[in-house]
């Protein structure tokens, strides 16, 4: 059977975009020789990162009832912890003037790392034990969250469609 809707695939994109942003700020600004452009370029990061686990943890971990991922989730959920104590040394580094280059590298390896698990692991399993219409509607629920701008919404449809 054909597999129309595709969290995974979703997410590739999702989590791409994150990945890019971080890499972003750790070659061009990490290394405390441009404040301004390290926050500016920091902040982009976190604008993405933020509704991005918050969308993971208030809607898709919460799945939990429907599917049988819950040890992988518990694993995800402390990983999210810890990725966000990172960004807060990188914060504090920040506010500091200091090199965050060395915080900056830990985190990009322990984010690479939560995006394999999530995409090799986690949402290939969401994705065979939702239906269609199950995966459609958590799609649309994570948008409203990553994505509220007007507009957004038919441009990534055409790419699930
Ligand atoms: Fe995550
Ligand atoms: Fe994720």
């Amino acid at each position: 059977m054909e597999e129309k809707q595709s969290i995974l695939k979703f997410m590739i994109i999702e989590h791409g975009i994150l990945y890019n942003l971080l890499v972003g700020f750790r070659f061009q600004s990490s290394s405390a020789q441009n404040p301004q452009a390290a926050l500016r370029n920091f902040s982009k990061f976190k604008e993405k990162l933020t509704p991005h686990h918050f969308a993971e943890e208030s809607i898709i971990f919460k799945m939990d009832n429907k599917i049988t991922t819950v040890p992988i989730i518990k694993v995800l959920k402390k990983e999210h912890t810890l990725i966000e104590k990172i960004v807060e040394k990188i914060d504090q580094n920040i506010a500091n003037n200091e090199d965050a280059e060395e915080n900056a590298a830990n985190l990009q390896r322990l984010l690479r790392n939560h995006l394999n698990l999530e995409e090799k692991r986690f949402y290939p399993l969401l994705d065979k034990q939702l239906n269609d219409k199950e995966k459609e509607e958590l799609i649309q629920k994570v948008l409203s969250i990553t994505q509220p701008k007007k507009g957004i919404l038919q441009k990534l449809g055409s790419l699930f469609g």
